[in-house]
């Protein structure tokens, strides 16, 4: 028998489908990370991450511009300070890595969203997103040898917010997944007259071995230890649910999941859970690097799995990517005649 119904009949050409085409990827809907670091110089290429490097302070805005002019509209700032210790004061500080790269680029590109990522483990002597028990002050006996702190480790969150906050910042991203740090940061914001300031919270993230080239990038590896007392069980999709929900109670603006492409799942169940705040994917450096690792031996062809990558987050419910394809993603989704 001859079907009557033919979906082929929407497919006969590139105009057809795109207007049909029920998921876009637009520039604005990225967001590009840079890592900024204290070291002169040159850009400092990272060999996990082709592509991508450390940039110095004094050097940031190019890199900004070129960001802007490929048509995304906002950046994610990472820091490797020159000092880390056992607080990772470099984070607050007024003349800290970030904070620097922040008054440049805000000088050089002023329209540019510029976030600011929080969190201690690129600051830390041990690489721990916080307060390391025992290493600070009386250890606390209850707790073991090695355990990050909470409720020391929200006091030094609120402080790096509202520097950052002092420096520019348009968005404040807290990563260091500490129980009720939303809760601080808007706090700590509220009383330093920031009340304006969006908290775009890393709401859900994994215990992932995705960060591996990440690692490398921003120079933040646990010295010992890992990180699975605070960051989330691989298997678990329910607890996301609390996570999202206890961000959102204590004031979250943008709710985000991550790492992004081992976790569509998730972010289909935030957006139908979620439905009234904006959603972020993280398109995190392992994810970056297989693509890149691939496409480099021919065996993929870059441009088109990116954009298949991106729209697939974006089909599973994310608003908004932070990616380190951006700039090439922007770029080419700017070109007339794409697939
Ligand atoms: C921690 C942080 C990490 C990433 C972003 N923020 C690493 C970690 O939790 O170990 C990973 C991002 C990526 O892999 O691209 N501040």
């Amino acid at each position: 028998m001859t079907p009557t119904t033919r979906p082929r009949r929407l497919r006969h050409n590139p105009r057809l489908r795109a207007l049909v085409r029920e998921t876009t990827v637009r520039p604005t809907d990225l967001i590009a990370p840079i890592f900024v670091t204290h070291q002169r110089g040159e850009p400092r290429p990272i060999g996990s991450m082709p592509g991508v490097s450390q940039w110095p302070v004094e050097l940031v805005a190019r890199e900004a511009e070129a960001i802007a002019r490929s048509g995304v509209t906002a950046v994610l700032l990472f820091g490797i300070p020159e000092q880390k210790n056992a607080t990772g004061s470099d984070a607050w500080s007024e003349t800290g890595v970030v904070q620097r790269a922040i008054r440049e680029i805000k000088q050089a590109v002023p329209e540019l969203v510029v976030i600011a990522d929080l969190c201690l483990c690129e600051y830390t002597d041990h690489g721990h997103c916080g307060v390391v028990n025992g290493t600070v002050g009386k250890a606390d006996p209850r707790l073991p040898e090695g355990y990050v702190l909470n409720d020391p480790t929200l006091e030094i969150y609120g402080r790096i917010a509202v520097v950052q906050a002092r420096a520019g910042a348009d968005v404040i991203a807290p990563s260091g997944m500490m129980d009720g740090m939303v809760a601080a940061i808007r706090g700590a914001l509220d009383g330093a007259a920031y009340d304006h300031l969006p908290i775009m919270s890393y709401s859900v993230k994994y215990a992932s071995g995705f960060y591996g080239p990440f690692r490398d990038a921003a120079q933040g590896a646990p010295k010992f230890g890992d990180r699975a007392t605070h960051q989330m069980d691989p298997g678990n999709r329910r607890e996301a649910v609390r996570e999202h929900a206890l961000d959102v109670a204590e004031g979250a603006d943008i709710l985000m999941v991550k790492p992004a492409l081992a976790y569509l799942d998730v972010i289909r169940e935030t957006r139908d859970r979620f439905p009234e705040l904006p959603l972020a994917a993280y398109n995190v450096s392992g994810e970056y690097a297989m693509v890149k690792a691939a496409a480099q031996n021919g065996w993929v062809d870059e441009r088109r799995v990116v954009l298949e990558i991106l729209t697939a987050m974006r089909r599973a419910g994310a608003d908004l990517i932070i990616t380190y394809h951006a700039k090439d993603a922007a770029q080419w989704l700017s070109q007339p005649g794409r697939p």
